[in-house]
């Protein structure tokens, strides 16, 4: 009798297309590490703009991030980013990191200072005996794990996922964010060839957790 493989399931899709609630769900149900690469674009966006470091700066850019040095430390099953040993704040879910997040996560420098840091969430989650882990984000099926056990990709109507986010009571720039997010030219957000593509506009979050489960169950058997 052979022992489960690890699983790494990733979760791609567009600002409030649901992401979060999924992979927490999945986490708790397989005994998952949950990797929001969403919180770590926002906590590096946090800290160049608390540093006045702007976007179009790229030598003040590189100089700032070769500085910086990332580590995890476990919020319960979700890997926290610590930015030379801080997590982030609450800010990092306000108004001005969401309208900044997409220009600063378009430069390839951001992305290749957090690609390291991401794979390596394998490792954590082998350390604290997981049994796999389930990222989310934008390029985790194509650029971070294109050889994931399973790979999603979410959408759902805009105006759905307007109602999600004013549900939750936060202010997002859903619309540019998807644009910038898809239209840049290093790791765009893609359906990438062979992912599993779910239209959540009509289903429930527990619907989508079921179908991901079953498809999971079956990588498990
Ligand atoms: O998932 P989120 O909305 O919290 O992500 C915030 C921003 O981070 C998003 O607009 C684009 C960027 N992002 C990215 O470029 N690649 C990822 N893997 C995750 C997020």
């Amino acid at each position: 009798m052979g022992s489960s493989p690890f699983l790494i399931i990733a979760i791609d899709g567009g600002a409030a297309s649901g992401k979060s609630s999924t992979s927490r769900a999945l986490a708790e149900r397989f005994n998952l590490l949950h990797v929001d690469t969403g919180s770590f674009y926002r906590h590096i966006t946090a800290e160049l703009l608390r540093r006045g470091v702007s976007h179009t700066d790229s030598a003040t850019l590189q100089a700032t991030l070769a500085q910086l040095n990332f580590s995890t430390q476990l919020d319960g099953r979700s890997a926290r980013m610590l930015i030379d040993g801080q997590p982030a704040g609450d800010e990092i879910r306000g108004e001005q990191v969401t309208s900044h997040v997409s220009h600063y996560a378009a430069i390839p420098d951001v992305r290749r200072a957090l690609l390291g840091y991401q794979r390596g969430q394998v490792d954590v989650a082998r350390e604290h005996r997981f049994a796999g882990l389930v990222m989310e984000g934008r390029d985790i099926g194509s650029v971070i794990f294109p050889d994931a056990t399973l790979r999603f990709f979410l959408h759902a109507d805009p105006a759905e996922r307007a109602k999600r986010r004013a549900a939750e009571g936060r202010a997002d720039s859903i619309a540019t964010r998807d644009q910038l997010d898809s239209s840049r030219k290093t790791a765009p957000l893609v359906c990438p060839p062979g992912a599993i593509d779910i239209d959540s506009t009509h289903l429930t979050l527990e619907q989508v957790v079921e179908k991901m489960s079953a498809l999971i169950a079956e990588k498990l058997r």
